[in-house]
C-alpha cells in the first residue's frame, strides 16, 4: 500500500505525542496538523509566497489570526492582495469566523462548499470577478452577521435559501447583475442594519415586509428596475437614516408616514415616476439633511413645512410639476446649501429670505416662470457660488450690486426679460469661471471693459441682446476663455485679435452687421479702410507659412517614429534577453562605470554596487513604467532607496551621457515640493540608474486601489492639488511630462504627492528633436485621443492625462477596466454617464461622496474640473495653472 508522502511524518508525530496527550487533545493536535497542511496547500494555490513551511507557527503568517486558546484559524483576511486561484480549500478551515477575500481577482463561481464554514460570522467576497449565481449553500451559514458580495458579476436571482441567515446585520449585494425581485423574506431578517442592492437588474416591487426590519438604518436600492409604490411600511422603520431609491420606476405618492422617521437624514428618490404632492409631514423629520426628488412627476406647491427641517442642506426638486412660489419660510433654513428647483412651474419673486442664508451655495431657479426682479441685496451675506436664474421671466435691470457676489463661479441669467445695460461691476466677480450667460435678454449699451478682468472665465455668452459698440480690446484679459458668443447684437468694428475669438466658430459673431475680421469672412477693408487691416494680412500669410512648414515637419516626424519604433522593439528584445541572462546569475558583480550622489550628507550612506545589484533581483521590483522599472534597494547602511532603471530604448542617452548627467544634476536642483528630485545616478554596463528617496507609502495608484484603507476625500483632494501643482510648475519651465499616470506619482510619509519620471521627460525633451519618441509615450488609459494623429506630447495632452488621474481619484476606478464595456475607458465611461441616465453620484466613489454634504459638493466640483481636463478637443482643456486654481477654489471654507 502506498501512503501519501506526508503520512510517515504525521504518524510519527502522533505516536510520539500519544504518550503525553489525552485522546481529546490528540484529536485537536491532529486537526491542527491537518489545518496547517490545508493552509500550505491554500498558500501554494493562491501563490502566497510568504506562507511557507519554514515558519511552523501559521498564526503569524500574513492575513491569519488564530484563536488565543488554541491555534485554529479564526480569521483569514486576504483582501487586496491581487490574488486569483481556487478558493475551495478554504472551506476546510472549519473554525473560521471571518473570511475577507475582497478586492482581489478571483473569478468563476463562488464555491458552494463555503457553506460548510458553520462558524462564519463575516464573509466578504466583494470587489472580485465572481460570476454565476449566488450559491444557495451560503444559506447554511447560520451564524453569519455580514455578507458582502458586492461588485462582482453575479447573476440570476437572490436565492431563497439566504432566508435562513437570521443573524444577518449587513447584506451588501450592490453592483452585480442580479435579477428577479427583492425577496419578501428580507423582512424576516430582523437584525438587518444595512441592506444594499443598488446597481443590479432587480425588478418587481419593494416588499412590504421590509417594514418589519426594525433595526434597518440604511436601505440603498438605486439604479434597478423596481416598480410599484414606495411601501408605506418602510417608514415604520424607526432607525432608518438613509433611503436611496433613485433611478427606478417607482410610481404612486410619497407616503404621509414618511414623517414617522425621526432619524431619517437622507432621502433620495429622484429619477422615478412618483406623483402627487410632498406630504406636509415632511416637516416632522427634524433630522432631515438631504432631500432629492428631482425628475419625477410630483406636483402641487412646495410645502412650507420643509422649513421646520432646520438641518436641511440640500433640497432638489428639479424637473417636476411644482407650482406656486417658494415659501417665504425657507429663509429659516440656515443650513441650506443648495436649493434646486429648475424645470417646474414656479413663479413670483426671487426669494430674498433665502438669499440671507449664510450657507447658501447654489440657487438654481432656472426653467420656471419666476417673474420678479433681481433683488439689490442679492449677495449681501451669502457664499453663493452658483446663481442659476436662466429661462424665466425675470424683469428689470441687473443691479450694480451683482458685483457683491464675489464668490460666484457661475452666473446664468440667459433667456429672461432683463433690460438696461450690463453693469461694469460684474468685472469684480473675479472667481467667475464656469460661465457668464446673459444671452436672450433685452440688454443694450456697450460691453463694459471691466469684463476683461474676469481672467478665469471659460464661457461668455452675451448673444441675442441689443448690445452695441465695439468688442473692447480689454476682453483680452479673459485669459481662460474658451467659448464666446457675441451673435445677434449690434456690435461693430474689428474683432480684436485674441486666440479664443479667432478659434471660435463664425456663428459666435454672426448677426452683427458692423463686425469684421477673423473668424468672420468679412474683411475690415471693405467696411472701413483703416490702417489696421495690414496687420491681419500679415497674420494670415504668417499662418500659411506655419501650416506649410508644420506639414513638412509632421511628415518627417512620422517617418522618424516608424524607424524609432522598430529600433526600439529590437533593443527591447535584446535588453530583455540580457536581463534574463542577468537574472540567472546575480552573483556576478556589476561593473560600475560612473556614479554620483548630489546630496553631500548622503554620500556615505549610498553604495553604488548595492544599488546596481538590487536591480538584478526581480523581487526588488516595485513598479514597471513605460520608460523605466523601479526597484527598492536596501543599502548596507540600512538606508532604503528607490532606483529607477531606464529602459535602454534610446542609445543616444548613452552616447550623450555627459549631457544627460548634466540634465539630471540640473533637475536635482529643481525645487518643487511636488516633484520627485533625483538624488544621484549610477551607470553600469550601458544601464542608467537614477536614485531617489524611497517612499514607503507607495504610488498613488496603490493608494487609491487599496480597499483596505478607509478612503478620505480631503487627503485625495490635497493629493490632486499637489500633483496639479507639480505639473503646473513643470509647464512653467516648458517641460512636458511624457508619462503622467497614478503609478508615476509617489506619496511621501505625509501623503504629499511627488510626480516622478520627470527626468525622462527632460532627457527626451520633445522640443529638441527627439519629439517623435513621444509617439510611444504615456501609459494605457492616460493617453489623450489626439496622440493618434499628432504623435506629439503637448501641454494640453498632459492636462488630459492629469484629468484621468483626477477621475481615478474621484471614482476609485482604474483608467481601463473591462467592466466599462468594450472599447470604453474611464474617460468615456464618465463622459457618457448622463447619456446613460446616470447621475454624478453614481460615478463618484460613494464611500466618499455619501460621507458628508461638504465632501459630495467638493467632489462634484472636482468632477467638473476633471471633465474639462479630459475634453476631447485639446484647445478646450484648461491650462495646468488654471486647474490648480480651480481645485483650490472648491475647498469649502470652514
Ligand atoms: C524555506 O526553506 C527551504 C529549505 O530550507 C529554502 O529553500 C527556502 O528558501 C525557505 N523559504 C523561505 C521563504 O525562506
Ligand atoms: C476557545 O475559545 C472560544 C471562545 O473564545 C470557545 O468558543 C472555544 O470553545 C474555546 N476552545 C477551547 C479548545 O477551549
Ligand atoms: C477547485 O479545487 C477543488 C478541489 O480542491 C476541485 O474540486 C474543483 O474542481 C476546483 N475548481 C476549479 C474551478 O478548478
Ligand atoms: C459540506 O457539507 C455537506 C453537508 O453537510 C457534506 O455533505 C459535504 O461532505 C461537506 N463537504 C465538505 C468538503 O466538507
Ligand atoms: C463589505 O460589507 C461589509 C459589511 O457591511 C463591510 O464591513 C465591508 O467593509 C465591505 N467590504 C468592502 C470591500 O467594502
Ligand atoms: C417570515 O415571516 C413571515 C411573516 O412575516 C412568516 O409567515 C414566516 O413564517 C417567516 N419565516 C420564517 C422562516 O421565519
Ligand atoms: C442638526 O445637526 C447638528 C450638528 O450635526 C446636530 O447636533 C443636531 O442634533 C441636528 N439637529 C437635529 C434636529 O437633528
Ligand atoms: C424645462 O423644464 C421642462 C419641464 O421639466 C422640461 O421638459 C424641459 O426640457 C426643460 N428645458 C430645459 C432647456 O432644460
Ligand atoms: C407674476 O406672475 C403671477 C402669475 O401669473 C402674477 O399673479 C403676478 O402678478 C406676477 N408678478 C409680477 C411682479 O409681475
Amino acid at each position: 500500500m502506498k501512503a501519501p508522502p506526508k503520512m510517515p511524518f504525521l504518524s510519527f508525530l502522533i505516536i510520539f505525542l500519544f504518550g503525553f496527550l489525552s485522546s481529546s487533545q490528540l484529536v485537536v493536535t491532529t486537526r491542527l496538523l491537518n489545518e496547517q497542511a490545508t493552509l500550505l496547500a491554500i498558500g501554494k494555490e493562491l501563490k502566497l509566497s510568504n506562507w511557507d513551511g519554514n515558519n511552523s507557527n501559521h498564526c503569524t503568517w500574513i492575513g491569519i489570526s488564530c484563536y488565543s486558546n488554541n491555534s485554529f484559524v479564526e480569521k483569514l483576511d486576504l483582501s487586496s492582495h491581487a490574488l486569483q486561484g481556487n478558493i475551495t480549500l478554504i472551506s476546510e478551515l472549519k473554525s473560521l469566523k471571518l473570511l475577507d477575500l475582497s478586492n482581489n481577482f478571483f473569478n468563476g463561481k463562488i464555491p458552494s462548499v463555503l457553506g460548510n464554514l458553520s462558524e462564519l460570522e463575516f464573509l466578504d467576497l466583494s470587489f472580485n470577478n465572481f460570476g454565476g449565481s449566488i450559491p444557495l449553500e451560503l444559506g447554511r451559514l447560520r451564524n453569519l452577521k455580514a455578507l458582502n458580495l458586492s461588485n462582482n458579476l453575479l447573476m440570476n436571482v437572490i436565492p431563497n435559501e439566504l432566508e435562513e441567515l437570521e443573524k444577518l446585520e449587513d447584506l451588501q449585494l450592490y453592483t452585480n447583475r442580479l435579477n428577479g425581485s427583492i425577496p419578501h423574506w428580507v423582512g424576516n431578517l430582523t437584525h438587518l442594519r444595512v441592506f444594499t442592492a443598488y446597481e443590479n437588474e432587480l425588478s418587481g416591487v419593494i416588499p412590504n415586509t421590509l417594514g418589519s426590519v426594525s433595526e434597518l438604518e440604511l436601505l440603498n436600492l438605486h439604479s434597478n428596475q423596481l416598480e410599484g409604490t414606495i411601501p408605506e411600511s418602510l417608514f415604520a422603520m424607526e432607525k432608518l437614516e438613509t433611503l436611496v431609491l433613485t433611478q427606478n420606476r417607482l410610481t404612486g405618492n410619497i407616503p404621509k408616514s414618511i414623517g414617522n422617521c425621526k432619524v431619517l437624514s437622507s432621502i433620495r428618490i429622484g429619477n422615478n415616476n412618483l406623483i402627487g404632492g410632498i406630504p406636509s409631514e415632511i416637516g416632522n423629520i427634524s433630522s432631515l439633511n438631504y432631500f432629492e426628488a428631482d425628475n419625477n412627476n410630483l406636483s402641487g406647491e412646495i410645502v412650507k413645512e420643509f422649513s421646520k427641517c432646520s438641518n436641511l442642506t440640500l433640497l432638489n426638486l428639479a424637473s417636476n410639476g411644482f407650482v406656486g412660489t417658494i415659501p417665504f419660510e425657507f429663509g429659516l433654513l440656515g443650513s441650506l446649501q443648495e436649493l434646486i428647483v429648475s424645470g417646474n412651474n414656479l413663479f413670483g419673486e426671487i426669494p430674498t429670505s433665502i438669499l440671507k442664508g449664510k450657507n447658501l451655495n447654489k440657487l438654481d431657479l432656472s426653467n420656471n416662470t419666476f417673474n420678479g426682479t433681481i433683488p439689490e441685496n442679492i449677495c449681501n451675506t451669502s457664499r453663493l457660488q452658483y446663481l442659476i436664474l436662466g429661462q424665466n421671466s425675470i424683469k428689470g435691470e441687473i443691479p450694480n450690486e451683482i458685483g457683491n457676489c464675489i464668490k460666484l463661479l457661475e452666473l446664468q441669467l440667459g433667456s429672461n426679460y432683463l433690460t438696461g445695460t450690463i453693469p461694469p461691476e460684474i468685472g469684480r466677480i473675479k472667481n467667475l469661471q464656469i460661465a457668464l450667460n446673459l444671452s436672450f435678454n433685452h440688454l443694450h449699451g456697450q460691453l463694459p471693459e471691466e469684463l476683461g478682468r474676469l481672467d478665469k472665465l471659460v464661457s461668455l455668452d452675451v448673444s441675442n441682446n441689443q448690445l452695441s459698440g465695439a468688442i473692447p480690446l480689454a476682453l483680452k484679459g479673459m485669459q481662460s476663455l474658451i467659448e464666446v458668443n457675441f451673435s445677434n447684437n449690434r456690435f461693430k468694428g474689428p474683432i480684436p485679435f485674441f486666440v479664443p475669438f479667432q478659434k471660435s466658430s463664425i456663428s459666435s459673431f454672426l448677426g452683427n452687421k458692423g463686425l469684421c475680421g477673423e473668424p468672420l469672412n468679412v474683411s475690415c477693408e471693405s467696411l472701413n479702410s483703416s490702417g489696421s487691416d495690414a496687420y491681419y494680412h500679415h497674420k494670415v500669410s504668417y499662418k500659411i507659412v506655419l501650416v506649410v512648414f508644420g506639414t513638412g515637419l509632421a511628415v518627417f516626424a512620422s517617418v522618424t517614429v516608424v524607424v524609432i519604433l522598430f529600433m526600439k522593439r529590437e533593443r527591447q528584445e535584446k535588453a530583455e534577453q540580457e536581463a534574463k541572462a542577468g537574472n540567472d546569475d546575480t552573483s556576478k558583480k556589476p561593473v560600475i562605470s560612473e556614479g554620483n550622489v548630489f546630496i553631500e550628507n548622503l554620500k556615505q550612506a549610498i553604495d553604488f554596487e548595492a544599488v546596481a545589484t538590487a536591480t538584478l533581483k526581480d523581487s526588488n521590483k516595485v513598479n514597471i513604467g513605460t520608460f523605466s522599472t523601479v526597484y527598492k534597494a536596501e543599502m548596507p547602511s540600512g538606508m532604503n532607496l528607490s532606483v529607477r532603471r531606464l529602459k535602454s530604448m534610446d542609445k543616444t542617452l548613452v552616447h550623450h551621457r555627459n549631457k544627460m548627467i548634466r540634465e539630471v544634476e540640473k533637475l536635482s536642483k529643481l525645487s518643487h515640493e511636488n516633484l520627485m528630485k533625483p538624488i544621484g545616478y549610477v551607470v553600469f554596463e550601458d544601464i542608467v540608474l537614477l536614485l531617489h528617496h524611497y517612499c514607503p507609502n507607495g504610488t498613488l495608484s496603490q493608494f487609491l486601489h487599496d480597499h483596505t484603507k478607509k478612503p478620505n476625500w480631503q487627503t485625495r483632494l490635497s493629493i490632486a492639488i499637489g500633483v496639479a501643482e507639480g505639473l503646473a510648475f513643470l509647464h512653467q519651465l516648458a517641460i512636458i511630462h511624457l508619462d503622467i499616470s497614478s503609478s508615476n506619482v509617489v506619496l511621501d510619509s505625509n501623503y504629499n504627492p511627488l510626480v516622478g519620471e520627470v527626468e525622462i521627460s527632460k532627457l527626451l525633451d520633445p522640443s529638441k528633436g527627439t519629439a517623435s519618441i513621444s509617439a510611444v509615450a504615456g501609459s494605457f488609459g492616460y493617453i489623450p485621443p489626439e496622440y493618434a494623429y499628432t504623435m506629439q506630447v503637448t501641454a494640453p495632452g498632459n492636462v488630459y492625462s492629469y484629468g484621468v488621474v483626477l477621475l481615478e481619484i474621484l471614482t476609485t476606478r482604474l483608467p481601463v477596466d473591462e467592466s466599462f464595456g468594450e472599447g470604453i475607458d474611464l474617460v468615456k465611461w464618465v463622459h457618457t454617464a448622463p447619456a446613460r441616465g446616470e447621475t454624478p453620484e453614481q460615478i463618484l466613489d460613494s464611500r466618499l461622496s455619501t460621507v458628508s454634504f461638504a465632501w459630495r459638493k467638493e467632489m462634484l466640483a472636482a468632477l467638473k474640473v476633471a471633465l474639462l481636463c479630459t475634453e476631447s478637443t485639446p484647445a478646450k482643456r484648461p491650462k495646468m495653472k488654471k486647474v490648480v486654481e480651480m481645485l483650490q477654489e472648491i475647498i469649502t471654507p470652514n
